[in-house]
């Protein structure tokens, strides 16, 4: 855990965290944040309890609060936690939205926390979306008036949007707004795209409590986890209260804390560059990332920083402990060249003392393990290419089907096509009855399912034989945790691990390549990369683990920092035309898929502009001038 400052610390008064105007608490994980607050609030419940008061509650929906909501559907079911002297007031809805929609925030309440737990069904209160336009004004008006009634909020828990939205008080909003009705940004829209199966089905409008509301709680709890929130999370601490980024009115309310976890901490100045904060302990991590810093700020490349470039910007304790800038630029310098392979594989017969990768074995056996039947090439399609035509035994293991990313549409085309070809083709026609007259977009019966994994099948199938590899050397694990028919992932199972570790042990790897990215929008990277570490975890005593090397990249998402990168594949601007071909057979995910994400290029662009910008930035460092590069960090296991 870092920096757990579970102790009330106001922010600003201490040297760490003098950027800082709201005080946080970082935790490594989300479970552990989501646990502590869970006790908060139940601590509050009992306190209140104990002196027969009603506990005014002000709860939020999204996928930040759902852990805690566990944890106190647990502290009731486990513990006792009575929930009869709650009084509970959501803080938004879609408008309009029916009560019973799977959309509804409504549902989702009941679904998570409300059906579990003995709350009085007379004491939650959720906004309506429901109610008449003509009504909705008075509504509004009412329900921050029962809040009133109550005594307002003893306790607000908040997620944060993208665009500094609390509640649904998007940019623009007034610090003293009431509860009311609202247009939603487009981003907030975008985000909501993939549980609503596409932008144009989320709903234009919502109600929710005002700025004004909200700030009269007694104590502000708001929940942020992961990547996608840290930059947000960064303007609204450390910035200026602006309407713009509506969070920001918290740093006025004098008993708020924000909870994040470490990834969401990440852009906040004392972790992202922390020697401007104060003296560091350098260790070499923490220099490297201090001196690609130092490159883009003064836009000078590595042998060009000077003493005094160290010296203006918080460097110059560096200099004090590690000695001349000539001696940090040359190490620097020195240590990103040999990340730099054009054999991933090992280069044989070379010395490879300063190389990425051993030179023996010469061919080696390599998994290549892609969560979704499309990670490989999008993400590491040049190296795969060069392992393959160095000769290396390659393998790729697809961790799930990848299904629920596959459109109606696109199953639709292929059943019809198998019903042209057969047209007594019994289970084309029941395929094309169950899409077609299919109620919910959620839930594909298992035909359809089976379709839709096996057209993902073959796209990967197509693209690894252009990249040529035999079909033996490609495996489908179809991972039973993505298996459910749904957005909704079950968590991961011994099951799924002992499937990762089997084909592990069957194939003795001397290299495995893994997604090491958890920025996905559904989280399936970071439970096929929690199922890989497990297997490894299982496996390490056996010798033949002894060689195997684990190399992560990153997936669509997101690309490691120049500073972590350990192996960097160049390649040339025609294995970049190959790595797009091969992108291109997975054409269910071509031209708007289903799971943008909040990126609106296609899978080949991105991952064009990601190995470009990587190239870019080396240069810019003073290395070679590559078209571009893929770029990987050894995980040790
Ligand atoms: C939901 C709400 C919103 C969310 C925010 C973050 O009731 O009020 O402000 O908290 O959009 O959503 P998640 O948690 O899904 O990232």
């Amino acid at each position: 855990m870092k920096a757990v400052n579970i102790n009330y610390k106001p922010a600003g008064q201490f040297e760490d965290t003098r950027f800082e105007k709201i005080h946080n608490v970082i935790f490594e994980n989300s479970d552990e944040g989501s646990i502590c607050i869970a006790k908060e609030i139940a601590d509050l419940i009992k306190r209140k309890q104990k002196k027969n008061k009603l506990c005014i509650l002000g709860l939020a929906t999204g996928s930040s609060p759902i852990r805690v909501y566990e944890e106190l559907v647990r502290m009731h079911k486990e513990d006792g936690l009575s929930f009869s002297n709650v009084v509970s007031f959501n803080l938004d809805e879609y408008y309009t939205m029916e009560t019973e929609s799977i959309h509804s925030y409504h549902y989702f309440m009941y679904q998570h926390l409300f059906n579990h737990i003995d709350i009085k069904p007379e004491n939650v209160n959720i906004p309506d979306g429901t109610v008449s336009s003509e009504e909705l004004h008075q509504y509004c008006i009412d329900y921050d008036l029962k809040i009133n009634e109550y005594g307002g909020l003893d306790f607000q828990l908040l997620g944060i949007g993208r665009t500094g939205h609390i509640g649904f008080n998007e940019p623009g909003s007034h610090y003293n707004s009431g509860t009311r009705s609202i247009t939603l940004d487009p981003v907030t829209r975008a985000d909501a795209a993939s549980s609503f199966l596409g932008i144009e089905n989320v709903p234009k409008k919502a109600i929710t409590m005002g700025i004004g509301t909200v700030r009269k709680a007694k104590r502000i709890v708001l929940l942020g986890w992961g990547a996608n929130k840290s930059a947000i999370l960064k303007e609204t601490i450390e910035g200026e209260i602006s309407s713009e980024v509506p969070a920001t009115y918290l740093q006025e309310h004098k008993n708020t804390t924000f909870v994040i976890n470490e990834e969401a901490s990440e852009e906040l100045t004392r972790f992202k560059t922390p020697w401007l904060v104060g003296p560091c302990l350098w260790d070499d991590e923490l220099i490297g990332k201090a001196i690609v810093w130092l490159c883009e700020t003064t836009r000078k490349s590595i042998l060009r920083l000077t003493e005094k470039d160290y010296n203006d910007n918080g460097m110059s304790n560096l200099l004090a402990e590690r000695g001349s800038a000539y001696d940090l630029n040359i190490k620097m310098f020195n240590q990103l060249q040999h990340t730099i392979t054009g054999w991933p594989g090992g280069k044989p017969n070379a010395d490879d003392s300063s190389r990425p990768e051993r030179a023996k074995p010469d061919k080696k056996r390599v998994i290549i393990f892609s969560p979704h039947p499309d990670d490989d090439v999008i993400s590491m399609g040049g190296t795969f290419d060069r392992l393959v035509e160095q000769g290396h035994d390659v393998h790729v293991v697809y961790q799930t089907s990848g299904n629920i990313a596959v459109s109606d549409h696109e199953a639709l085309k292929f059943a019809e096509v198998l019903k042209d070809l057969n047209p007594d083709d019994a289970n084309a026609d029941a395929i094309i009855e169950s899409i077609n007259t299919k109620t919910t977009a959620y839930e594909d019966d298992i035909n359809v399912r089976k379709l839709k994994g096996i057209i993902r099948r073959r796209e990967s199938l197509a693209a690894t034989r252009f990249v040529g590899l035999l079909d033996k050397n490609i495996h489908f694990l179809e991972l039973p945790f993505y298996e459910t028919g749904t957005v909704k992932k079950n968590p991961i199972g011994q099951i799924d691990i002992d499937i990762v570790a089997n084909k592990i042990e069957e194939i003795k790897p001397h290299q495995i390549y893994a997604a090491g990215d958890l920025a996905d929008p559904h989280g399936t990277h970071k439970v096929c990369l929690d199922a890989i570490f497990a297997a490894l975890e299982n496996l390490k005593h056996n010798d033949y683990m002894d060689d195997c090397w684990v190399w992560l990249y990153r997936g669509a998402w997101h690309e490691w920092d120049i500073h972590q990168i350990e192996m960097a594949v160049p390649m040339s601007p025609d294995q970049v035309l190959k790595k797009r071909k091969a992108i291109f057979y997975h054409q269910s995910q071509k031209d708007g898929v289903m799971f943008q994400g909040n990126d609106t290029r296609e899978f080949w662009v991105r991952a064009e502009d990601r190995n470009n910008d990587t190239a870019r930035k080396y240069h810019a460092l003073g290395l070679s001038d590559y078209a571009a590069l893929e770029a990987f960090k050894r995980y040790f296991f």
